[in-house]
């Protein structure tokens, strides 16, 4: 860990209340602990607008699999960009459902492109995204 500096922060009364009831209910030990990781996550997704950087993440995706042209589809896309896909992990749900976990790593344009054409396919029930960098600055 690199040395922590220290701020002062100023803040309205209102939004201090609400910032330390976000710290309660989300266990951080003290406000810069709470902070700090605000911080990050607001500088990760800063990262992601640049489309040329390197990320990594997940991919979540539900989906019905009585649909086989949506079944195909989404292996197909998988194949197409099968250079930024570490891993994957397929669970069968319910009767109906599956859900995958996709792994990625690669340049952040190439997993946009893989989460907006998982988003776009017809049939395709949730899809959300964990983003992270490969950055040692944060
Ligand atoms: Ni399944």
């Amino acid at each position: 860990m690199s040395e922590l500096k220290r701020f002062g922060v100023s803040i309205e009364k209102e939004l201090l209340k609400s910032f330390d009831r976000y710290i309660k209910n989300n266990d951080y030990g003290n406000r810069s602990e709470a902070l700090r990781d605000l911080v990050r996550k607001a500088l990760v997704e800063d990262r992601w607008l640049e489309s040329r950087s390197s990320g990594a993440g997940a991919i979540i995706l539900v989906y019905d699999h009585h649909q086989k042209e949506l079944l195909e589809k989404i292996i197909s896309i998988q194949h197409d960009l099968k250079e930024i896909i570490v891993s994957s992990l397929h669970v069968h749900i319910d009767h109906d459902n599956c859900l995958e976990v996709i792994i990625v790593r690669g340049k952040i344009e190439k997993i946009k492109r893989l989460e907006s054409r998982l988003k776009s396919s017809k049939g395709v029930k949730h899809v959300s995204i964990s983003k992270s960098t490969l950055t040692r600055e944060f």
